[in-house]
């Protein structure tokens, strides 16, 4: 090695191990000037001899230009999320399920007590030992890559501590910010006249979220890690307690406060104390998550949907706070469900200005005995909507009034039905009423049913607003025009929006199902049907007999999938989606080609022909995989104008780089397949 290269491997090492001192163990060996002195030392010597300046250097650290938008990222693990106990009882339960499922008729489950913070949940990733992705949750089998605005996290190490680095290892935790980083950031914010953040959480992902890194570096991140992803070349720990000492090993921050607890009555006691010290710890908890120590345990227990049996996340009760009721009004769901809603006299709770709370139902007002104009208690626990908890009798006036369910709808003026076998009355109208035809476009909308990037509630509103849309079919005729005319609709989001419409073409069935929003079918029924009848025309012409015979779908959801589409007004706008250019592809898995199963391709930089979603959306419907990133394992890379670091990765790893004819050619004849 040549002495400049020699003296740069140095610094990089000195500069890692000062940084891991600083931010990681809190415990700093040299003063910030000496600090200073290498760093830019390390910055001279990369400015003369830029081959040196690589992607783990302690340079790297500062941001990068802005991007025009983030990646999508599939998790090689999916990122699962937690079901939750508000009390002691609930927490009981939950290990008397796991003592079933494991038959342990005596003894104690060892488990691993977390605090759980209130962050964003992120993956890590390090192949051959550096830091080459970094990605959010997101829906939790794909995310954002924010690799940039990670990268200026100083408690994330750009390296793993260690000299045998394993093939691929991916990190999980949550990034959040400290209540002093919070302070500071809300203080510069309102001296630059800008609003200011709600709580720390909000900050964090605001931060994390900026499309210019350069503005998170200078947001005060932290990080802590709680999970592994895929693990490549390394053994998998054999308890939880294993894995963060892997990970502490490795350079990761791990929460100072987690305990093993041996048994449930441990775990209580845990989540007694941490709240005591709630206050003190400088950062903000929701509650606290307990895992099955033994990974051999975790895995016989398995998973439901998308939470693990083995895990459970204990909320710290509500924030409280008093005001008056002003008025009641009822807001009408995609199903016609009418949720009547306090407006309050606005007061601070928990973190936030609440001016409104939900009242659940008219059993529940009732059960409270609620009532405009009188004082109550409202309640606010982590993200859910705040409610009303309990009236102060003591304050009631005499200018107190009852709450009457309207007869007739609201909005559309359709008759109120309630049905002895529910608790909500509904709104009649269907498709007829303005507010369930918007509530319906919002869902079709969100991340988990037809995913339209860029079309959130707030956009739905306008558009119905400005009578543009009425039902989600209209979606598919809005024109750049029209979209421009609407207010903060520059010419680039119109853009982004006509493509993601786009895109939403080639939903699948299964989303696609669940995007249409008939009653009692989720996402799990919505796949279950779309894997049992493989094509829309089939379900349509499904029987109730055929319905039911799928496990998990009874007779309750069998009835609303043939009033749906017996309905009138829902055929309309089905057939109007087809017209539309909604494709479903079939997703019965003997339909699934395999010309090029077992490859693994990566896509970077513009092509002219197709986007990077539909350049991966057809590898994948070959059967190919498409990652996020260039490992050894890669079959070739294929690169449009203005690559970026993935090209180099692919040069060093000797994995071949091919252009957009070669992808082109491959997806014309997949069988000649060239790489
Ligand atoms: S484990 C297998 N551990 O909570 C379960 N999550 O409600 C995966 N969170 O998305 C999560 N602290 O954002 C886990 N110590 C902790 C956590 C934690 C905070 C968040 C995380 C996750 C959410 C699930």
């Amino acid at each position: 090695m040549s002495s400049p290269a020699r003296r740069a491997a140095q610094l990089h090492t000195l500069l890692h191990d000062h940084s891991h001192r600083y931010y990681v163990l809190d415990d700093p060996s040299v003063s910030d000037a000496e600090y200073d002195a290498l760093f830019r030392e390390l910055q001279d010597l990369e400015d003369a001899h830029p081959e040196l300046q690589t992607p783990d250097s302690p340079t790297q650290r500062v941001g990068a230009p802005p991007l025009a938008g983030f990646d999508s990222v599939e998790h090689a693990v999916p990122m699962l999320s937690l079901g939750n106990a508000f009390n002691r009882e609930e927490l009981i339960e939950f290990d008397r399920r796991v003592r079933e499922r494991l038959e342990r008729d005596e003894g104690t489950v060892q488990y691993v007590a977390e605090p759980k913070l209130d962050g964003l949940a992120i993956s890590l990733r390090y192949e051959d030992g550096i830091f080459v992705q970094g990605a959010t949750r997101g829906d939790g089998r794909s995310g954002e890559n924010v690799t940039e605005n990670l990268r200026t996290i100083e408690m994330i190490p750009l390296r793993l501590r260690t000299d045998q680095p394993p093939a691929v290892f991916e990190a999980r935790g949550e990034v959040f910010m400290s209540h002093s980083a919070f302070a500071a950031l809300n203080a510069s914010m309102l001296e630059a006249g800008k609003p200011a953040f709600v709580n720390p959480r909000n900050a964090a992902a605001g931060s994390l979220r900026q499309l210019d890194s350069r503005k998170t570096a200078e947001r005060r991140l932290s990080i802590n890690l709680y999970g592994l992803g895929e693990l490549q070349g390394i053994d998998t720990p054999p308890t939880q307690m294993a894995a963060l000492d892997l990970l502490a090993e490795l350079g990761f921050p791990v929460n100072p406060e987690i305990r093993l607890c041996d048994g449930i009555e441990a775990c209580y006691e845990f989540h007694e104390s941490i709240q005591l010290k709630r206050a003190e710890l400088g950062y903000d908890i929701d509650g606290v998550v307990f895992k099955v120590d033994s990974l051999a345990e975790q895995r016989e227990l398995g998973f439901v949907s998308r939470a693990p049996r083995w895990a459970i996340a204990q909320k710290f009760p509500a924030e409280e706070a008093q005001t008056v009721i002003d008025s009641v009004e009822f807001q009408v769901g995609r199903t016609g469900a009418l949720t009547p809603v306090a407006r309050l006299v606005p007061v601070f709770v928990g973190g936030v200005t609440v001016s409104n709370a939900t009242l659940h139902n008219m059993d529940e007002i009732a059960r409270k005995d609620i009532m405009i104009g009188d004082t109550v208690i409202v309640r606010r626990a982590g993200d859910v909507i705040p409610e009303v908890a309990r009236v102060v009798l003591e304050k009631r006036g005499p200018n107190s009034r009852a709450i009457e369910l309207p007869s007739q709808c609201p909005v559309c003026g359709s008759p109120v039905v309630n049905l002895g076998t529910e608790v909500k009355a509904r709104c009649t109208g269907g498709l007829q009423c303005a507010a369930q035809r918007r509530e319906a476009i919002k869902h079709f909308a969100s991340r988990r049913a037809m995913d339209i990037d860029g079309l959130g509630d707030k956009l739905v509103e306008q558009l119905a607003d400005a009578d543009l849309i009425e039902t989600v079919a209209d979606l598919y005729t809005l024109n750049a025009e029209q979209l421009q005319s609407l207010p903060r609709m520059g010419e680039k989001s119109v853009g982004n929006l006509i493509k993601a419409i786009d895109k939403s073409r080639h939903a699948t069935l299964a989303r696609f199902l669940f995007a249409l929003g008939i009653r009692d079918i989720g996402e799990t029924g919505a796949a279950l049907l779309a894997k049992q009848f493989g094509s829309l025309d089939a379900l349509m012409q499904a029987s109730e007999e055929e319905l039911t015979r799928i496990d998990d779908i009874g007779p309750i959801a069998a009835n609303s999938i043939l009033s749906f589409f017996a309905n009138p007004d829902n055929r309309a706008v089905v057939d109007a989606l087809l017209a539309a250019g909604i494709e479903l592809p079939a997703t019965a898995s003997a339909e699934v080609d395999t010309v090029l199963s077992g490859k693994t391709y990566v896509l970077t930089g513009t092509m002219s022909r197709f986007s990077r979603d539909e350049a991966k959306k057809r590898l994948q419907q070959l059967g190919a995989k498409v990652s996020g990133s260039v490992s050894s394992k890669t079959t070739a890379v294929f690169a449009g104008e203005s690559p970026g670091s993935k090209v180099s990765k692919a040069e060093s790893l000797n994995v071949p780089v091919l252009d957009e004819n070669a992808l082109q050619a491959l997806l014309d004849s997949p069988e000649a397949d060239p790489t």
